[in-house]
């Protein structure tokens, strides 16, 4: 195939999103996402999720094609997000594939939702895809890999042996009071307080790669508990940096141990503006080149699906089949399965 032309559909949460890219070249990245209706009750409610996909799927990727210019029949493959994920979600977003897939006589490729947050990197076109250290921090996850080639080979180096970090912004958040999700909300009220104000404990900060974030978890609560007035903000922008500061050392520590000097930081977590902030002055302290996506390629979306997809084709792995199986929890060593 000369440079393909893909369709990669996501639905592994609250997300319905369809990008649309040539090679590397991003051309359409539309999301419709039912967040509003899961808010009030505090978290993401399956069922829930799975009717919006239904309903949203056929005008969102109407729509792509509309904004990419392109017309169905000129797609050379799709890809869709197989898992993790919901898995009433994801059948959604691999039913549709699926049809598709059949319908146009064009192959299926079933991808990771994890790889894909790693394979935007891949559509900024400046970007040489060599080896580097991916610290991917998601909603559900949060990894340090070295990335050799992502349709290849991964190697996981350390994960969170409790909450993932998102999850815990989400947690945080609840605690103070805030919005679902939590994370961005943490974002910007850290913004009017005082990060020095508390030091909360950065866990696992002495092992290798493996992130813990229970132990910050009861802090928080606890001093919530023990000093009711104490300043919100503060509150958020103690804990927010407790949070970035361990997911960076380790990072950087993985950079300098294995000799790789570029880090990519990905997943709806690297929309932080704290730990962007942070990221870029210890990255140019260590002489680490930093990749972070835009922040609307680190949260869920489209165009991460057919990034990877398109770097699976380029690599000549082989197809799924048509109504492959999707799959709530995968590793990232499968980026494409059968
Ligand atoms: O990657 P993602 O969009 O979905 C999953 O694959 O899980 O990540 C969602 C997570 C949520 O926990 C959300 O609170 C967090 O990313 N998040 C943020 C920010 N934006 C999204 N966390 C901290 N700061 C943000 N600005
Ligand atoms: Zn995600």
């Amino acid at each position: 195939m000369s440079t393909p032309l893909i369709l990669g559909i996501e639905t592994s949460c609250d997300e319905t999103a369809v990008g649309i890219v040539h090679g590397r070249k991003l051309l359409a990245n539309v999301i419709s996402s039912s967040v509003e209706e899961h808010a009030r009750f505090g978290g993401v409610v399956p069922e829930i999720a799975s009717r919006a996909h239904l309903e949203a799927m056929q005008p969102v990727i109407s729509q792509a094609l509309k904004e990419a210019k392109v017309k169905l029949e000129d797609i050379d493959a799709i890809g869709v997000t197989a898992g993790p994920g919901l898995i009433g979600a994801l059948l959604v977003g691999t039913s549709a594939a699926s049809g598709l897939a059949l319908g146009l006589d064009k192959p299926l490729y079933g991808v990771n939702h994890l790889s894909s947050h790693l394979a935007v990197d891949a559509l900024d076109e400046s970007h040489k895809l060599g080896p580097v250290i991916g610290l991917l921090v998601s909603g559900g996850h949060s990894s340090i890999i070295q990335v050799n080639d992502l349709a290849q080979s991964v190697h996981v180096l350390g994960s969170t042996i409790d909450d993932a970090a998102g999850e815990a912004f989400d947690k945080i958040a609840r605690l103070l009071g805030l919005d679902f999700p939590g994370g961005p909300a943490i974002d910007r009220l850290a913004k009017e307080g005082d990060l020095s104000a508390i030091d909360f404990p950065r866990g696992l900060s002495d092992t290798d790669y493996d992130f813990s974030f229970s132990g910050l978890k009861t802090a928080v609560a606890r001093y919530l508990q023990k000093t009711p007035d104490a300043k919100r903000a503060d509150i958020a922008a103690s804990f927010q940096e407790a949070v970035v500061d361990v997911l960076l050392k380790k990072s950087l520590s993985a950079c300098a141990s294995t000799g790789i000097d570029t880090l990519l930081i990905a997943g709806g977590v690297a929309a932080n503006s704290r730990l962007r902030e942070l990221a870029a002055q210890r990255c140019e302290q260590a002489g680490v080149l930093l990749r972070t996506p835009p922040p609307a390629l680190c949260t869920d979306n489209g165009a991460m699906v057919a990034a990877m997809t398109s770097l699976a084709v380029s690599a000549g792995v082989k197809p799924s089949h048509i109504g492959l199986e999707a799959l709530s929890t995968v590793a990232l060593s499968q980026p494409v399965w059968a």
